[in-house]
Order: C-alpha cells, then sequence, then structure tokens
C-alpha cells in the first residue's frame, strides 16, 4: 500500500560498474568476426560469462562450444576473454582451425609471469578458484610448476621444494580484501615469497569493488547485475555485505528482483559486474522506479580510461 512506501527511496548507482576493456575486446572481436566472416563463428566456452551476451551473440550466428574438438576442421573458432592453456592452441593447430585469441591482455600477463617463473624453477602459489576457466588456463601454462590456493582454507595444504624459491599469482577477479589476507597467511608460512611483478588483480575488478564499497554502508540492499558464474560479480555481493550492505543479490536482469527484497527499504545500491551490459542496469532501474525508487544518483569513485586493441589476427583482416 501507498502509506508502507517511504516518502523519498533512492538508488545509489556505483561507477564504475560494468563492461570492463577487456569484456568490450572479447564481445566487438565475436561481432566483427561474424561480420567479416559470416556465421557461423565457434566460439569456445562462453566469450564472457553473462547468460544475456551469449544468448544475444547465439542469435547473431555465433556456435559456443566447450572444447575445440566439437569445431569442425577449418572452422573460425574464437577463445574466450578468461584465457586458455597451450594445450587447446596445439589442439587447435592440428584441427587446423583457424583462430581468434580474445584472451584479456590482462590476463595473458598473468600467463607470462606463470611461464617465466616458471622457467627459473620457482614453484608457483596460483591464487584462484577451483575449476574456473581462467585457472585452468593459466596453470596449464606450466602444471608442474602451479599450485592452485583457492582463498584462505588452501593456506594450509600448500607443501614447495624450496621455501626460497616461491612466488605468488593470482586469478584477475578476486576479493582484492581476501586475497590480502590470503598472502599475509602464506607470508607466514613461507616468509620469502614473491609477490607478482604488478598486480594481477585486475584495475576493473579492484574499481568495481571500490565503487561498490561507497555505496554499500548508505544502502539497505545491494544489487549487483551479474551472471551466476561470473567471478567479479560474485565477490561484488561479498564486498557489499562486508561493507555494510544488510543485504545484497546478484542478479541476471530485473526479471529476478523481487518485491519483497524492498519492503521497508529506501536506499538500493546497484552495481554490476565486468561482463554485464549497461542495457541490463537500465532494466533494474526500470523496475525500481516502478516501486517508487525514482530518484537515482551516481556515485563515482575512480575514473576509467582503459581500451585494449582488437585481436591482432582479426585486426589484420579487418585491414585487408
Ligand atoms: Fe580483463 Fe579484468 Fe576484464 S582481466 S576481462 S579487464 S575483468
Amino acid at each position: 500500500t501507498p502509506a508502507s512506501i517511504p516518502d523519498r527511496r533512492r538508488v545509489l548507482v556505483a561507477k564504475p560498474r560494468g563492461y570492463c576493456a577487456g569484456v568490450d575486446r572479447a564481445v566487438e572481436a565475436v561481432e566483427k568476426a561474424l561480420a567479416q566472416y559470416g556465421a557461423p563463428i565457434y566460439v569456445r566456452k562462453q566469450i564472457v560469462h553473462n547468460t544475456h551476451v551469449v544468448r544475444v551473440l547465439e542469435g547473431r550466428g555465433a556456435i559456443f562450444v566447450d572444447e575445440t574438438e566439437e569445431v569442425p576442421e577449418g572452422a573460425i573458432v574464437v577463445f574466450s576473454a578468461h584465457g586458455v592453456a597451450p594445450a587447446v592452441h596445439d589442439e587447435a593447430a592440428r584441427r587446423q582451425l583457424r583462430t581468434i585469441d580474445a584472451t584479456c591482455p590482462l590476463v595473458t600477463k598473468v600467463h607470462n609471469e606463470a611461464k617465466r617463473f616458471a622457467a627459473q624453477d620457482y614453484d608457483i602459489l596460483l591464487i584462484g578458484h577451483e575449476g574456473h576457466e581462467e585457472v585452468e588456463g593459466t596453470a596449464g601454462e606450466a602444471p608442474d610448476h602451479v599450485q592452485l590456493v583457492d582463498g584462505l582454507d588452501g593456506v594450509g595444504t600448500v607443501t614447495v621444494r624450496d621455501p626460497k624459491k616461491v612466488v605468488w599469482l593470482s586469478q584477475t577477479t578476486l576479493s582484492v580484501d581476501e586475497t590480502t589476507e590470503t598472502v599475509t597467511r602464506l607470508k607466514e608460512r613461507f616468509p620469502e615469497l614473491i609477490d607478482p611483478p604488478s598486480d594481477d588483480i585486475c584495475y576493473a575488478t579492484s574499481n568495481r569493488q571500490t565503487a561498490v564499497k561507497e555505496i554499500a554502508a548508505q544502502s539497505q540492499l545491494v544489487i549487483v547485475v551479474g551472471s551466476q558464474n561470473s567471478s567479479n560479480s560474485k565477490r561484488l555481493v561479498e564486498v557489499a555485505l562486508d561493507y555494510g550492505a544488510d543485504a545484497a543479490y546478484l542478479v541476471d536482469d530485473e526479471s529476478f528482483v523481487e518485491d519483497g527484497w524492498l519492503e521497508g527499504v529506501t536506499t538500493v545500491g546497484l552495481t554490476s559486474g565486468a561482463s554485464v551490459p549497461e542495457i541490463l542496469v537500465e532494466g533494474v532501474l526500470r523496475k525500481l522506479e516502478t516501486h517508487g525508487f525514482s530518484d537515482v544518483e551516481e556515485v563515482e569513485s575512480v575514473k576509467e580510461h582503459m581500451r585494449f586493441a582488437l585481436p591482432h589476427e582479426l585486426r589484420r583482416d579487418l585491414r585487408a
């Protein structure tokens, strides 16, 4: 009833949110490949972890497969933003596939670190989530040297050959705070543990966490738009709860927002993961407006300017 709705209901929208440079590039790579070569274009795994994006690209003629062996010989396959192990490149070459590698350059950077430390025979402690595609790709660069440390729980069971020759690396989409804690604990066990040459958690992940922290304390409810398999989106829910939101939910789009969540709430915080198109955030805003949340304020905490060039194999053909 109108009587139960407070006078002023507002939405604080975090900025930056949504697409990072790596996702933008990967999605554009598939779009440009479809335009340049025509459908079908095969894509190994979800190009980015967002249900909506995958559905739209499927509608335009992209075919998503789990493994390269499902791609017909000679066809074009795009590798997703999360990166692939060298074995996947080898398999694609064997099957004479034409590949477009949409691995985010910031993931490639971590791959290169893994290769370099493995060549120097370091034990590499890779902090990341078991089973995540990015971690499988990075570990695949040096399977004999990499051990996965899945958060704090993984610290106790690590064993190394030489405690003077250990480095930690990480997945790009982890919680900044939790990773700091994991590293502190690892250093208690291995005081000579070396840090990566530069942060492996990427600028987009850390900026989105900074932005949600800024709105969480003022919001009774934080809505994070993102898919359930999106690591960076899930972390935003956790960070929102840690920083003072009473409740926080991950939703694919506005249809998942439940009326009950809004009862008695005067301020909703809203953000989205790095793989989420803005149109989905707009949908949530429209739904909130029908519940009287008409006062919308964007809270910007960091400015972003990052852009990446399209994969070179695609650029070459686009030029020709
Ligand atoms: Fe790359 Fe970070 Fe986005 S690693 S794909 S810029 S979330």
